[in-house]
């Protein structure tokens, strides 16, 4: 938890750094066809359909040894009147006909990016060939090489942009069509794969060294889910029997040695098809799933259809080299990649302002699906710590952006957190607002849309069938910023300690510039009375806030001695906002005691904090009621109870800080409290540890809970200077059953600078330097290091196994330095950061954007570095190069 292992902090599950990315917007109504950086801004109100379908498409894909060749032939067909356009990059075009006419030049036009036939007939079989070197492309999207040595093979990247880097196509989403696919290559690619069934596989005619493979998908797709691979791979074999009665083989396919690191992830695939099928009625509907686990991947995974490309962090897990977070986070990632087969693949986006379409609603799914593997207060706190410590960042500073945005210039920079997290924050808000009818709702949107690309009013649509409307939920995709809601309570007693409880709340949202004037949105509060003598629930209730403000009565509550009750606000965060109710420390400590509902009661504690961090309160109060819930909790709820003692990261606590901010002053604010807490708590973290023996390693919630909390208890126990907890460190360390256990010792003896720390650290180099994974949490560990300056971090960088290739490698290491406020904001962590940034610009621009989102907030920062961190943007400016880094520097730049 909080700063035990930053290395394991639950991360944004598909958006693997998590670390905000972004997207601008401004001025909705303005026409012009570049915004001031000069590059092209596309619009959603732009939208037009396609003038052309394609009925089928068949490809030969030939890999040779330094170049690669496409050849396709489109099925198209007129819908619409119009040029026939295809789109397409990085690549040479070697032919081209229509029914089988060459094209000469003035045939057809061939501008950046874009292949214009202006007279094509209305049916035109189109046959292009092109080729390029997936050997050289580093981007890792279109086709691309992954790996090196005997490692090497070649993956697709296909959403949002990147099939067109694999052929001219009508290349985007509304465009469905049935796909054949024939693979050659040579024989050292022993596995080729490619979307739907295998229907034919033999040796090249006339070279016996090559081979190939046809695969053909019966359902209709858009160009974004095709995937191929051409590689030397394992695989894992299992199947599953529909509800419907279809046998299934199940694949995942990943290098030899990391076979047996496959079996969690099967697993969860299983238990994801029985799930989705049990929740929401809906079974696969193929009879083959794959997964292909990637070392070089820029995401967590990829949904294409009938061929999942994973990030192998995503995929991999074993008890020795996953720690149970990240493999509770894998569980979640296949159950997400799955649930897309549904809710983004049979049922997709019309365009890319719909992206939350199908991510938002994915990642509710995912979530809920989570929730019923792990205690599900803990799943909420999780989820809305990760919400709070990211989205409400990005919607804080000049990145804000609603989940479906209107305008944007490069559809990358759009994969966010208020995408994802924040769309999935309105589907709860949905499914709770429509109770039982959700389902039926559900239902309505596949029958109705399947096999369509549609929009969020569609869903929003079908939702409503059935008789309660939430059309006007559409506000909360539209409209940008965190609302903060208000609210406080009176009473007034009538007779037989019977009374009259009014709770009156109103919001506001922050106007963002560009935007219309913030709308009062729809917002369901979930409530409950307490009675303050007896500490029972009184009473539970959705409050639906429509307005600015409202009141909310509740009538004939019966107390036991005639006292006011208190109530519970936004139990289980039932709407993404800044709650502010009017509590006393007394009100907070009473709800950390009594509230039934798990993540109120960490919320309450986590309020108590804020008063001290924020407010500068004394600490007393907190410090009381949170050791009586710890101690409560520990022996039924072990992970609940390491939640409790959470104190938010530093990143969360500077996103409600709007100018001054001083990192160094809040780290030492946030550290004095930890410290307090821990030596308040001393006797108990004795006590607690050794109730806490290591065991043999099971995969249970219990036992998940226990290692978790036995990490936390060692941290604080370090924390308060208990001497013995040294011995407590190394032991666990040696005798660690799992990687949980020995990477919360190595990660505490690190920290509290134990004797030990650099022979634990070369130890663990020793034991896992064969395996990449748990090398970056060595990494990670280090880069977090709280005695780590920014140029040890530096140093890390330097390191020859600081693969530049691997995304998954960077991030361990930037990831934990951003997540260190006081090192990152200074002249030397932004230099560090920024050069970063400025090398991946040329190389993978995806990942360098994402990588700079993090800055976003610099103008809050006091000066000097304010001054600082502006004159570095400025810099980098003058030397970038991609699209994707460009829009993101410029609307970070608007600020301040
Ligand atoms: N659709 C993927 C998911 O959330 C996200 C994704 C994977 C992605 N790879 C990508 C997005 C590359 C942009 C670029 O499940
Ligand atoms: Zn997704």
């Amino acid at each position: 938890m909080t700063d035990l292992t930053n290395t394991d902090a639950k991360d944004n599950a598909m958006i693997v750094d998590s670390m905000t990315p972004d997207a601008p917007d401004h001025n909705p109504e303005a026409t012009e066809a570049t915004d001031d950086a000069g590059i092209q801004k596309i619009y959603l109100k732009d939208y037009t359909p396609p003038s052309y379908s394609v009925e089928k498409v068949e490809l030969d894909i030939k890999l040779f040894e330094d170049h690669a060749t496409v050849d396709s032939v489109l099925t198209m067909k007129r819908q619409h009147p119009g040029d026939l356009v295809l789109l397409g990059q990085n690549m040479d075009l070697t032919a081209i006909s229509i029914n089988d006419k060459a094209l000469k030049d003035g045939e057809y036009q061939l501008d950046e990016g874009q292949l214009t036939v202006s007279d094509a007939p209305d049916d035109a079989v189109v046959k292009i060939s092109v080729r390029h070197e997936p050997q050289k492309n580093t981007e890792l999207e279109g086709l691309y090489i992954a790996g090196e040595g005997d490692d090497v093979m070649f993956v697709t990247q296909c959403e949002p942009e990147g099939f067109r880097k694999i052929t001219y196509y009508p290349d985007r989403p509304d465009v469905l069509s049935v796909f054949t696919t024939r693979l050659e290559a040579g024989k050292k690619f022993p596995t080729l794969l490619a979307n739907g069934d295998l229907i034919e596989s033999g040796e090249v005619e006339g070279d016996s060294n090559r081979h190939y493979a046809i695969w053909h998908d019966v359902s209709k797709k858009p160009s974004y889910l095709f995937a191929c691979v051409f590689a030397d791979l394992a695989v894992l074999e299992d199947s599953y029997t529909t509800i419907e009665g279809r046998d299934v083989k199940l694949q995942i396919y990943a290098k030899a040695y990391d076979i047996d690191k496959c079996h969690v992830a099967m697993q969860a695939l299983k238990d994801s098809m029985h799930w989705d099928e049990e929740n929401y009625g809906r079974a696969y509907d193929l009879d083959r799933y794959m997964i292909v686990a990637v070392s070089q991947f820029n995401m967590g995974a990829m949904e294409n259809k009938g061929l999942n490309i994973f990030n192998t962090s995503c995929v991999l897990s074993s008890p020795e080299t996953t720690t149970d977070a990240r493999s509770f986070s894998v569980k979640s990632i296949i159950a997400h990649e799955y649930f897309h087969n549904w809710t983004g693949n049979r049922v997709t986006c019309r365009d890319w302002f719909q992206l939350c379409l199908k991510e938002g609603l994915t990642v509710y799914r995912d979530q809920s699906f989570s929730a019923d593997h792990q205690s599900p207060a803990v799943q909420r706190i999780d989820d809305v710590s990760m919400l709070r410590a990211y989205q409400f960042t990005e919607d804080a500073g000049p990145l804000s952006h609603p989940p479906r945005p209107s305008s944007f210039v490069e559809i990358n920079n759009f994969y966010t957190t208020t995408v994802y997290e924040k769309g999935a924050e309105v589907v709860r808000m949905l499914a709770n607002t429509l109770g039982d009818e959700y389902r039926q709702g559900t239902d309505t949107y596949f029958d109705r849309y399947d096999g369509q690309a549609v929009t969020v009013e569609d869903w929003l649509s079908a939702l409503s069938a059935e008789g309660k409307s939430v059309e006007h939920f559409i506000d909360w995709y539209t409209q940008p910023g965190t609302p903060e809601v208000s609210g406080h309570q009176s009473f007034e007693l009538g007779k037989d300690n019977v009374g009259k409880l009014t709770v009156t709340l109103s919001q506001k949202t922050r106007q963002v510039e560009g935007y219309e004037a913030p709308k009062p949105l729809p917002i369901p509060v979930a409530a409950a009375l307490f009675d303050r003598t007896s500490g029972e629930l009184i009473e539970e209730r959705l409050l639906m806030l429509e307005q600015e403000s409202q009141d909310f009565v509740f009538d004939q509550v019966t107390t036991v001695v005639g006292i006011e009750p208190i109530v519970s606000v936004l139990r289980d965060f039932s709407a993404p906002v800044q709650m502010k109710y009017q509590y006393s420390e007394a009100d907070l400590a009473f709800l950390l005691a009594h509230e039934t509902n798990g993540f109120n009661q960490w919320q309450s504690a986590q309020a108590l904090v804020n008063k001290i961090l924020l407010q500068n309160n004394e600490p007393e109060v907190y410090l009381q009621a949170v050791k009586k819930a710890f101690l409560s909790l520990v022996q039924d709820d072990a992970m609940l109870a390491a939640r409790i003692l959470d104190i938010p990261a530093e990143r969360e606590l500077a996103s409600a800080v709007n100018s001054d901010y001083q990192p160094s002053v809040m780290k030492q604010k946030r550290d004095l409290l930890k410290n307090n807490l821990a030596q308040f708590m001393a006797e108990d973290w004795q006590q607690v540890y050794s109730q806490l023996p290591i065991e043999s390693y099971e995969d249970t919630p219990q036992a998940r809970g226990k290692r978790a909390l036995r990490n936390v208890v060692l941290d604080m126990a370090l924390t308060a200077g208990i001497e013995e907890a040294h011995d407590w460190a190394y032991e666990q360390y040696q005798k660690a059953s799992c990687m949980t256990e020995r990477l919360g010792a190595l990660s505490a003896m690190v920290n509290h600078e134990h004797p030990q720390k650099q022979a634990v650290l070369a130890d663990f180099y020793e034991r896992f330097n064969k395996e990449a994974l748990v090398m970056d949490l060595w990494f990670s560990v280090q880069a977090g290091d709280e005695n780590a300056s920014v140029a040890d971090i530096a140093a890390l960088i330097e390191r020859k196994d600081f693969d530049w290739g691997t995304p998954n490698r960077i991030r361990a290491v930037v990831g934990s330095f951003a997540a260190q406020p006081t090192k990152l904001w200074s002249k030397e962590g932004l230099e560090t950061y920024i050069a970063v940034v400025q090398k991946l610009d040329e190389t993978n621009p995806v990942l360098a954007s994402r990588l700079l989102q993090t800055l976003s907030r610099w103008y809050t920062l006091a000066e000097p570095v304010r001054a600082e961190a502006k004159q570095q943007l400025q810099q980098l400016r003058r030397q970038v190069k991609s699209k994707n880094v460009t829009e993101s520097l410029h609307t970070i730049l608007k600020a301040g």
